[in-house]
């Protein structure tokens, strides 16, 4: 029997009461991204558009839906900070997304100690156990197919600093779930946390 598919054009609207994107692309890392502006203004927010494209030299990037403060700071300073979100520190995560005015300082907002990083001069979450000090290397605004611009940008940078706190190392491998990363999935509210129950292992051929 033939499975029965829900097909649409997302141009044309999907016809269910939530968009399933979100969460069907997901669960998504979440990037804490840490940025300054030029007058010295902190900002911290979370973007789970966000992902690593590249090894050598590591690239990560994420989009901001919008011209925000994010994108602005990145502009103008050339840096940011990506932090990892954890279970303990979701509550705290969840706080930065608000949207105050840009010299809002988002680390004061949800209780966060800025703590200074090696190479940049945007700090990175104190509390976080893993911060990645990035340069920007592009910013790109994205289009549709026929070429017309979307008022989004994908912000790429290069990692040029990386801190892990050093009990996630066992015997000088990185634990991923010891860190209790979160992961966005789709609806207004969903998250999902890694532990190491949803570990498995699979080699690629050889
Ligand atoms: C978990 C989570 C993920 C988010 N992902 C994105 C995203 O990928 N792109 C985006 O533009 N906004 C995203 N947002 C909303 C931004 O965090 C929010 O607009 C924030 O105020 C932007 O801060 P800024 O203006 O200081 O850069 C997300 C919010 C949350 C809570």
């Amino acid at each position: 029997m033939t499975p029965a598919f829900h097909f649409y054009e997302p141009r044309d609207g999907h016809r269910l009461p939530h968009d399933p994107f979100n969460a069907i692309v997901g669960p998504r890392p979440i990037g804490w991204i840490s940025t300054r502006s030029r007058a010295g203004a902190l900002n911290l927010a979370p973007y789970s558009f966000f992902n690593a494209f590249n090894y050598v030299p590591p690239i990560v990037g994420f989009a901001s839906v919008g011209y925000k403060d994010s994108v602005r700071n990145i502009e103008e300073t050339g840096e940011f900070a990506w932090n990892l979100a954890t279970r303990p520190l979701a509550e705290q995560m969840n706080q930065t997304c608000a949207a105050v005015p840009p010299e809002a300082d988002e680390f004061a907002l949800a209780g966060l100690t800025p703590s200074p990083s090696r190479l940049i001069g945007v700090p990175r979450v104190g509390e976080s156990p893993v911060s990645m000090e990035c340069r920007l290397t592009q910013v790109v605004q994205l289009q549709r197919a026929d070429g017309e611009t979307v008022p989004t940008w994908l912000v790429l940078g290069e990692v040029v600093g990386v801190h892990i706190d050093a009990t996630l190392l066992r015997d000088g491998i990185y634990d991923t779930a010891a860190a209790q990363p979160i992961l966005r999935g789709g609806g207004p509210a969903d998250y999902f946390a890694i532990g190491p129950e949803q570990l498995f292992r699979m080699f690629r051929p050889r």
